[in-house]
C-alpha cells in the first residue's frame, strides 16, 4: 500500500492598513479565501502615518467583516511584509489592482518583495463596483457627513459615525 503525500496547505497574505476596511478589501479578500486554503489578513502597523482607527479597532471590524469565511485569519505586523511572509510560511502575496494608476507601484513592490524573498504577489482585478474606492475617501466622505454606506460594511459605517460624530 502506498502512502498517501501529506497536501501542501496554500496559504496567502492580504496585506494593508485597513483603515478601515472597505467593501473593496472584502471582495478581494473573499476571493483570496476561494483561492488558497488559508488566507491571512495582516493589518500593517505604520508609526509614521496618524490613522483614524486603532490597530485593535481595525483588527475587530476586520475580524467581523470576514466572520463567514472560516479559513480566513487577522494578524498584525510591523516591519516587512516578506518577513512576515517568511515566518509563517506564505509565499504568496494577493493584492487588488483597481486601476492602471495603482500598477506602477504595485508591480514595484511586488517585484521588490519577489527579490528579497521570493515572495510572490498575485494581482486580483477589483470588482468594477469599487474601483474607485479607497480607505482615505471613505474617511474624508465619513468626515464631512457624506453617504458612505455602499462602500463599507454596516458595522464599519457605525464606527465611522460614531469616530466622526456624523449621521452620514
Ligand atoms: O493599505 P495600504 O496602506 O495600501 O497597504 C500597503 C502595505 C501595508 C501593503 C505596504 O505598504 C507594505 O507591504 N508595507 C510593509 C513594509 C514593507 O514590506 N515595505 C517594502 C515593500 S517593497
Amino acid at each position: 500500500m502506498t502512502t498517501p503525500t501529506p497536501r501542501t496547505i496554500r496559504r496567502a497574505l492580504c496585506p494593508g492598513s485597513f483603515d478601515p476596511v472597505t467593501n473593496g478589501h472584502l471582495d478581494i479578500i473573499s476571493r483570496a479565501a476561494s483561492l488558497y486554503d488559508e488566507v491571512v489578513v495582516a493589518i500593517f502597523v505604520n508609526q509614521s502615518k496618524s490613522s483614524l482607527f486603532s490597530v485593535d479597532e481595525r483588527h475587530e471590524m476586520l475580524s467581523e467583516g470576514t466572520a463567514g469565511y472560516p479559513n480566513v485569519t487577522i494578524d498584525v505586523f510591523e516591519g516587512l511584509v516578506v518577513d512576515y511572509c517568511r515566518e509563517h510560511e506564505i509565499p504568496v502575496i494577493v493584492k487588488g489592482l483597481r486601476a492602471v494608476s495603482d500598477f506602477d507601484y504595485e508591480l514595484q513592490m511586488a517585484q521588490m518583495n519577489r527579490g528579497l524573498a521570493g515572495i510572490d504577489t498575485l494581482f486580483m482585478p477589483t470588482n468594477p463596483e469599487y474601483s474607485f474606492l479607497a480607505s482615505s475617501l471613505v474617511k474624508e466622505i465619513a468626515k464631512w457627513g457624506g453617504d458612505v454606506s455602499s462602500l463599507v460594511p454596516p458595522n464599519v459605517l457605525k464606527r465611522l459615525k460614531e469616530r466622526t460624530g456624523t449621521s452620514g
